[in-house]
């Protein structure tokens, strides 16, 4: 068995995947790249000193495939980070002007994408012991925060998709660290904040924050030595769920 730590974050092949990517692997864990891109995946691997695999989280087949050759590979998973999330762009989930098809395609790789990667490593995490989880979510998310008349979210332009996904993900990482405790993973979700990422920009936002900056409560996470489970942490500290 490995003695080294064996890391894979989905997405990682650019934006503040590819900075946790990079974090981990200057903790010194062997870090595989998920990417849906194999060549993107590659130079990202390449860039850390690490491995891709191609992994698409819609995909099922795509998600075994790269479980069976991590298992090939490492026998094992330590640090599993769900990172992958699109924004589902500015149409179609507006109040009133809700597009089903817009919110689906969202659900589908922030929500769904993260039960099926999850289902699937599983067995690899459980040979690990003490293995983590690490849930990319936002505070967007937060039902506290979205319904503060004093958050800065009150005066925010409201789009339900892709909240309503993070918050959806922030249960599910409750429940799972509820279910996962009996055999000693932690998992956790962690807000990025806003972030100068691909991501940012197809929003028209013009952010000042590093994808560097929002990948280091991720890295923490999953590098200290005690993990919490079933928190929702940033840099600052707890978010409200
Ligand atoms: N940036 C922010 O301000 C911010 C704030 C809060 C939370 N977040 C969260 O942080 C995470 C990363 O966001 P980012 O800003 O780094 O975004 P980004 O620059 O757009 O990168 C998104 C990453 O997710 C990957 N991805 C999307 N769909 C995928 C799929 N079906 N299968 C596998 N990979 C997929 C992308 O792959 P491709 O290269 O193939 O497209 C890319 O690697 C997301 O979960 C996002 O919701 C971001």
């Amino acid at each position: 068995m490995q003695t080294t730590k064996i890391a894979l974050v989905t997405g990682g092949n650019r934006g503040i995947g590819a900075a946790i990517a990079h974090g981990l692997a200057e903790h010194g864990m062997t870090v595989v790249i998920g990417a849906r891109d194999p060549l993107a995946g590659e130079e990202a691997a390449r860039r850390i000193g690490g491995r891709s695999v191609p992994l698409d989280v819609t995909d099922d087949v795509s998600v075994r495939d790269a479980a069976a050759r991590i298992e090939e590979w490492y026998g094992k998973l330590d640090v599993l980070v769900n990172n992958a999330g699109v924004s589902g762009g500015l149409d179609g989930q507006q109040v009133g002007e809700v597009d089903l098809a817009v919110v689906r395609a969202v659900y589908e790789t922030n929500l769904f994408g993260v039960f099926r990667v999850t289902e699937t490593f599983l067995p690899l995490l459980r040979t690990a012991g003490a293995a983590r989880i690490v849930n990319v979510s936002s505070g967007t998310g937060s039902l506290a925060w979205q319904s503060d008349p004093a958050h800065k979210y009150a005066t925010s332009r409201i789009a339900v998709a892709y909240p309503s996904s993070k918050a959806a993900l922030n249960m599910l990482t409750v429940m799972y660290a509820k279910g996962l405790a009996a055999d000693g993973i932690s998992v956790n979700a962690i807000a990025p904040g806003a972030c100068a990422t691909d991501f940012a920009a197809g929003l028209g936002l013009s952010l000042e924050r590093t994808a560097e900056q929002g990948a280091a409560i991720a890295v923490r996470l999953a590098t200290v030595p005690e993990s919490p489970t079933g928190s929702f942490l940033e840099d600052a500290g707890t978010v409200p769920w």
